[in-house]
């Protein structure tokens, strides 16, 4: 049976016990939902990959609550990363470092490097410091769907495969850290997220790099990812192509109500057009949509500038980059 448990201090301490004993929790950061593990203990960490039923080949995210960890898990710190994180830990960013041995390599896929974020939720924090040990935590849902920003749908993805969710609310940013590495003197960006590159830029005086983390190479064994199980298009105009009239649509709209088409569900990422609340919207507006049996979900484009970027990208991944 899974917990669903408010979290206050009592329940945090509880969940920082199971942290303690080799257990998975989910709980909430800034960003989504995190399902979390001793990021020390391999045991622990292959918890995650079974409950996910994530690939063994794809690296996990590494929780600290101060730099005394930092110091535990990488080998040295850029300058520019330095600045970087100076400003925006605790916070979305998350940074790719050169790791030490104390890292399993269960946690980083074999990987020389580790990637790490200090999160600015309080319950994270409270729940990495009770329990003493950096928390390796992918998102909370099953591998290829859709992240989780609200503890009622973690339950649904994971129900019965862990214990305990930590239940903090709707997460307030919505929309996955920021990843970036330094290499040879510059910064790469390996997945947008809700911090800009242009806020990146401003600190470090320079543009960045664009890189994505290499694709999967697995054919046929990963249909999706971060998809809906309805299937999903990208509107290249505000216009409904004939072929569909008659289907059973639910429209993922950006600024306004379209008038166009002919709707069963409406949904408007941010009626003041404005892309951090069209962010925090995004994935909870597509598990709203994913539960009403509708025959195709159709999201318009948004802006591609600041928070824009990371929900294009993670637009293009829902739909498996199909445009209609
Ligand atoms: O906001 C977030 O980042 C959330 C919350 C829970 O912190 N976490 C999250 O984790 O989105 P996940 O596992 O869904 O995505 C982590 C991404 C994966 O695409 C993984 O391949 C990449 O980070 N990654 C992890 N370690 C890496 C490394 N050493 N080098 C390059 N990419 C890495
Ligand atoms: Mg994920």
């Amino acid at each position: 049976m899974t917990k669903v448990l408010t979290a206050n201090l009592k329940n945090i301490f509880l969940a920082s016990e199971m942290i303690k004993k080799g257990k998975v929790v989910a709980f909430p950061t800034e960003t989504v939902y995190g399902l979390g593990a001793n990021a020390f203990n391999p045991s622990a960490v292959a918890l995650i990959f079974e409950v996910k039923r994530r690939p063994k080949f794809d690296p996990l995210i590494v929780h600290i609550s101060n730099y005394q960890m930092l110091e535990l898990i990488a080998k040295e710190v850029p300058k520019d990363i330095e600045k970087l994180i100076q400003i925006f830990w605790p916070g979305p960013l998350t940074v790719v470092l050169p790791k030490k041995d104390m890292v399993p390599a269960l946690t980083t896929a074999g990987l020389p490097t580790v990637a790490v974020r200090m999160p600015q939720h309080p319950v994270a924090l409270r729940l990495i410091s009770l329990s003493d040990t950096p928390i390796a935590a992918p998102s909370a849902n099953p591998f290829g769907k859709l992240s989780p920003t609200r503890a009622e749908q973690v339950l649904k993805g994971l129900k019965d495969k862990i214990d305990l969710i930590l239940d903090g609310g709707p997460t307030p940013i919505g929309i996955e850290s920021t990843i970036i590495k330094e290499e040879d003197g510059e910064i790469y960006l390996l997945r947008p997220g809700s911090i800009s590159v242009e806020d990146i830029e401003k600190i470090i005086e320079k543009k960045v790099k664009f890189r994505e983390i290499p694709k999967i190479e697995a054919p046929g064994s990963f249909p999706s990812h971060y998809a809906p199980s309805t299937p999903l298009f990208i509107l290249k105009r505000k216009k409904i192509p004939e072929k569909l009239l008659g289907k059973k649509i639910g429209i993922l709209a950006f600024s306004s109500k379209p008038d166009y088409g002919n709707f069963q569900e409406v949904k408007v990422l941010s009626e003041k057009g404005d892309l951090k609340e069209a962010a925090k919207n995004f994935f909870s507006y597509l598990h709203e949509l994913d539960s009403l049996n509708l025959d195709l979900i159709l999201a318009e484009k948004v802006p591609k500038k600041g928070l824009g970027m990371a929900i294009m990208d993670r637009l293009k991944k829902a739909s498996q980059n199909k445009f209609i």
